[in-house]
């Protein structure tokens, strides 16, 4: 069977793991921890990195510090995982849905402006499969309207947009370390705060709600309960499992973008014969290979390929239901405009397996066996 995802495993996450347990030190903000955030603040450039239990805690850090207020409402994508929208209900705000653009699957920025109302207070671009929304766009609108912007980049490890790191460019930037990720360490996430003004509400936030951060910097004598919070932080063993991964990140990316290259190369013959399209990638950004998808003509098709590959012992998966039509969806929130995409586009993609070492042999049955499909349409 050919898995849709490994987990990431480099060989040495054993040794740093147990150099974790020896040290005595397998609760949060241990060194690797420590090493694992400032290697995430030097790379991507960003002031402040901490890592949290999950891609989805690391949303609710980032909705928790927007400061909502009854009435309050978000702007971002229906297709995306439901971890988007759960952090924005629990904070408290109203969810409003855009279309997506069919190239790239990620918020349409050309709706963004026509969604705002005078209870709009954040948007949250979803970095869909690594590939950046249009940034520039999403700023000029925050700036104008003064929103916040969080990027959910869960996805987007590694990626850039005009050459800055995603989860760099908004207030904040969220990273998913979950196990179907480009880095993993099982369970596991990081928030990227890029303005200094969020910090302090940050560690006490994390610190279920006490300014314990501050007593280990020695800026108060004895620590304190001082506000609302809860606990974000992941064990040091993760971290050491993570760090391993991060020592070697360029050498990661590189080997699962020979994949999505492989692909792209293979299968573009066909998309110029317009039996399939392929991901799209916009003059500026730099992608982290996090996925490679097909769009075939309709529903039918997609679910009759998957059914083909699975036959071959392939295992290829469809995403996102759209999160506007699902009961949560209509419960917490309601869809700005007309829904031109987002349910059509999301009904005719299928993923591909792809993973950190792949076997080339693995790989070659994927593009044989997708190629012996399409052939027949
Ligand atoms: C776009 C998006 N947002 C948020 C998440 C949540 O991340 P996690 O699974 O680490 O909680 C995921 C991961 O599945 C995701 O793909």
């Amino acid at each position: 069977m050919i898995h849709f995802n490994v987990p990431p495993f480099v060989g040495t996450e054993f040794k740093y793991m147990r150099e974790a347990v020896e040290n005595h030190k397998i609760c949060g903000d241990g060194p690797f921890t420590k090493k694992c955030d400032e290697w995430i603040e030097e790379r991507f450039s960003t002031p402040k990195a901490m890592l949290t239990t999950s891609g989805s805690t690391a949303l609710d850090m980032a909705a928790l510090l927007c400061g909502f207020k009854p009435g309050d409402e978000v702007i971002l994508p229906s297709y995306t995982f439901s971890s988007t929208a759960n952090s924005f209900v629990l904070a408290g705000a109203k969810l409003v849905f855009v279309d997506i653009r069919p190239d790239t699957m990620n918020i349409d920025e050309k709706k963004i402006e026509q969604a705002i109302t005078e209870h709009t207070r954040a948007i949250v671009p979803v970095h869909y499969a690594g590939v950046a929304c249009e940034m520039d766009t999403i700023m000029d609108i925050a700036k104008k309207y003064n929103l916040i912007v969080v990027e959910d980049a869960a996805q987007a490890v590694m990626s850039t947009y005009k050459g800055k790191a995603l989860g760099s460019i908004g207030d904040f930037g969220c990273f998913s370390f979950h196990e179907t990720k480009n880095y993993s360490m099982g369970e596991g996430g990081a928030i990227l705060i890029n303005y200094e003004k969020y910090i302090e509400r940050a560690e006490i936030l994390r610190e279920k709600g006490t300014n314990r951060s501050q007593f280990f910097r020695g800026q108060v004598a004895k620590y304190n309960w001082v506000d609302f919070g809860d606990s974000y932080l992941q064990s040091d063993l993760n971290a050491a499992y993570l760090w391993a991964q991060l020592q070697v990140a360029d050498e990661i990316n590189d080997n699962r973008l020979s994949t999505w290259n492989a692909y792209y190369e293979v299968f573009k013959e066909y998309e110029s014969e317009g039996i399939i399209e392929l991901p799209v990638i916009p003059d500026g950004c730099v992608h982290n290979a996090h996925m490679f998808y097909i769009k075939f003509k309709n529903l039918e098709t997609r679910q009759d390929y998957i059914r083909f590959m699975k036959e071959n012992d392939i295992l290829c998966v469809f995403h996102y239901v759209p999160l506007h039509s699902a009961p949560a969806g209509l419960k917490f929130g309601r869809f700005d405009g007309i829904d031109e995409y987002t349910t059509k586009e999301s009904e005719r993609l299928v993923r591909l397996p792809l993973y950190y070492n792949i076997a080339s042999e693995d790989r070659a049955k994927v593009i044989e066996k997708t190629k012996e499909y399409l052939n027949r349409l």
